[in-house]
């Protein structure tokens, strides 16, 4: 079993630079969409009734890397080598989770919470745990509910498809969803509706999320209101990346390498604090 990530303010100031490398990383290789679909792909394989899989780095293993659902993301993977060399103390679940927050965020999308103390395993699932992307509706809610993820999750997700492109060597498919496959923004869905795919792209698991009722209802709020696609993205995108994974103290977020709260250390200081004073006034009235 692996030992718990010590999160102290040597490991955040690590993430942080860590941080600021990916940037500067991803800016240089272009490589934001790669980026964001191997935090997915280490992240997407949680199956939340035996506690497996999920975003613990294990797509690093050669078994793993090498499922047909991957081809391609090697290469991802080689890069954030490169950031793990410098900065070696850092796990690479929350280096592979970082580099996706990394690449919502320097291409426009929003910003989203990090909380950094992911375990490392060396144990890949089986193949299959990622979704198949010629099934249909039932095929899309097993996987994401296999995961504890909502309808509400799987909409605003798959807008992730705003980023990049299909590769025929690598999926079968060909060509971007949107315009500015460089840009985080809410054109996938606009394009999903408009029915207007350049380079003739159309997963069936894109043509999904117009069938079904209750997916289509968020299809056409995210097209129409960007604000409502980025906080469901934000928090929907957070969710997945924290699958499986309890943070150490509930404590430390960072937004921007800022850090917003000392959670359970912040409360219990105060708290004696409080107790302390107020025993303090106590005997000095008894006095
Ligand atoms: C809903 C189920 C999903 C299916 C069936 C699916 C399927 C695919 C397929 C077939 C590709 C093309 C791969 C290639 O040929 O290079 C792809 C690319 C991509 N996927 Fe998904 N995906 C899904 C969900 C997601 C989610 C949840 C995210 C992130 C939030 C995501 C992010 C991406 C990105 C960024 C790319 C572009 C990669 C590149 O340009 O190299 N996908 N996806």
């Amino acid at each position: 079993m692996a030992l718990p990530v010590v999160v102290d303010s040597e490991y955040l100031k690590e993430v942080d630079k860590a941080r600021r490398d990916l940037r500067a990383l991803i800016a240089n290789r272009n490589c934001a969409p790669l980026m964001l679909r191997l935090a997915w792909h280490d992240a997407g394989t949680y199956d939340a009734k035996s506690k497996t899989g999920g975003p613990n780095g294990s797509i690093r293993n050669e078994e793993e890397f090498s499922h047909g659902s991957n081809n391609g993301l090697k290469k991802a993977i080689d890069f954030c080598e490169e950031v793990k060399e410098k900065h070696p103390k850092i796990t690479y679940a929350d280096l592979y989770q970082l580099a996706g927050v990394v690449a919502v965020e320097v291409t426009g999308g929003p910003t989203i919470d990090f909380v950094p103390g992911r375990k490392d395993s060396k144990v890949s699932p089986k193949e299959g745990r990622l979704p198949d992307a010629k099934q249909g509706v039932s095929h899309l809610r097993n996987i994401f509910y296999r995961m504890g993820l909502t309808d509400r999750d799987i909409v605003s997700l798959s807008g992730g498809h705003t980023l990049g492109r299909a590769h025929p060597e690598r999926s079968g498919f060909d060509g971007p969803w949107t315009e500015d496959p460089l840009k985080f923004d809410n054109s996938y869905f606009v394009e999903l509706l408009k029915g207007e795919y350049i380079g003739l792209l159309k997963l069936p698991t894109d043509k999904a999320l117009l069938e079904d009722p209750e997916f289509r209802r968020y299809v056409e709020l995210y097209a129409k209101d960007e604000d409502a696609f980025f906080r469901d993205y934000a928090e929907a995108h957070k969710k997945l990346s924290e699958l499986g994974f309890v943070p150490s103290s509930k404590a430390i977020s960072i937004k921007d390498g800022t850090v917003l709260a000392q959670g359970a250390v912040g409360v219990v200081v105060t708290a004696a604090v409080v107790i302390l004073s107020y025993l303090y006034e106590v005997r000095k009235r008894g006095k």
